[in-house]
C-alpha cells in the first residue's frame, strides 16, 4: 500500500542520518521527495541518485530566507505542490557548560531550529493554503521534554522554542486544514550523537526501557504516519519515539 501516493514531501536536512531514512521511506510509500541539504552535496546527490526520478536534491541553508524561498520555488516548478514539510535540519550538537556559553552559541541553535523552520513554513504556506491541505512535521527531541541533560541548554532552548511555534501554528493553520505536528526522538544512531562518549552512550542505553537506541528508520516510520492521511485528525500532537525513556 502506498500511503503517500501523489504527495510531495520536502525534508530539510534530508541527507542526514534521520533525514535520509525519511526520504527513503517516503519514496517507498509513493511520494516525491525534495532532499534539502546544506554542505554535504556528495551525500545528497548520492541519495537522489538512489531514489531516481522520485527525488531531487536541492542545496539551501535553511537559515537564509532567500535560499529557502528559491528552494521552494524550484520544488514547486518541478513537482507542482508541496504537501508535506519536515523540518528536520540540525547543526552539530556542541555541549557547553552554561558559564562558558555565549549568546551567539544560543543564537546559532535558535537560528537553525526555530528560524530555519520559520522560513520553510512561511515559504510553503501559500501553496498549502491554496490547496487547503498540508502536513507540517517539526522534529524536536526528548531532551526538550522531561529532565534535560546538562550542558545542552542552547539546543534544548532552541527545540523548546520550536515546540512553542509548532503548537501556535497547529491552532492558527487549522483554519486551512494544515496540520502541524511534532516528533520527539530519543537518542538515535546518527552522526549527531558523536558528542557522546562510548561510556555515556552505554549508560544512557541502560536507562531506556527497550534497552537500545533508535534506528533512523524507526523515527522515519512515525514521520510517514504524520505525513499520511492516516493521521488526518492529528494536529498539535507531539509523538515521542524513545523506546520508553520518556513517558509524557
Ligand atoms: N540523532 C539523535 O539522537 C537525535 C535525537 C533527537 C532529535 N534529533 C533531531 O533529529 C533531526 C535529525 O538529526 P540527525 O541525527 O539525522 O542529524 P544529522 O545526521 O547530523 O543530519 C543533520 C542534517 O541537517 C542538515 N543541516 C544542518 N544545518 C543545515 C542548514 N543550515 N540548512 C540546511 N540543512 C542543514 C545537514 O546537512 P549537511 O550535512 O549538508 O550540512 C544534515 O543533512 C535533528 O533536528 C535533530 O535535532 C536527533
Amino acid at each position: 500500500m502506498e500511503r503517500l501516493k501523489n504527495k510531495v514531501v520536502l525534508v530539510t536536512g534530508g541527507s542526514g542520518g534521520i533525514g535520509s531514512e525519511i526520504c527513503r521511506l517516503c519514496v517507498s510509500e509513493g511520494a516525491k521527495v525534495i532532499i534539502n541539504y546544506n554542505s554535504d552535496s556528495a551525500n545528497a546527490l548520492k541519495l537522489a541518485k538512489e531514489l531516481g526520478s522520485h527525488a531531487i536534491a536541492i542545496q539551501a541553508d535553511v537559515t537564509d530566507p532567500n535560499a529557502v524561498h528559491s528552494m521552494v520555488q524550484q520544488a514547486l516548478n518541478r513537482f507542482k505542490s508541496i504537501d508535506v514539510l519536515v523540518n528536520n535540519a540540525s547543526g552539530p550538537i556542541l555541549p557547553k557548560r552554561f558559564q562558558t556559553l555565549e549568546w551567539s552559541d544560543v543564537q546559532k541553535d535558535i537560528t537553525v531550529h526555530l528560524g530555519g523552520s520559520f522560513y520553510c513554513i512561511q515559504s510553503v504556506l501559500p501553496s498549502m493554503i491554496q490547496q487547503k491541505k498540508g502536513s507540517i512535521i517539526n522534529i524536536l527531541s526528548t531532551y526538550a521534554l522531561g529532565k534535560p541533560p546538562v550542558m545542552l541548554s542552547s539546543y534544548v532552548s532552541a527545540k523548546s522554542a520550536l515546540m512553542g511555534l509548532s503548537k501556535s501554528l497547529a491552532s492558527e493553520l487549522a483554519a486551512y486544514q494544515i496540520r502541524v505536528n511534532m516528533v520527539s526522538p530519543g537518542i538515535t544512531q546518527t552522526d549527531a550523537i558523536a558528542h557522546l562518549s562510548e561510556e555515556t552512550l552505554r549508560q544512557k542505553t541502560q536507562e531506556i526501557p527497550l534497552k537500545r537506541i533508535a534506528t533512523p528508520k524507526e523515527i522515519a516510520q512515525t514521520i510517514v504516519f504524520l505525513a499520511s492521511d492516516e493521521s488526518q485528525y492529528l494536529t498539535g500532537s507531539n509523538i515521542v519515539v524513545s523506546g520508553g525513556s520518556i513517558m509524557p
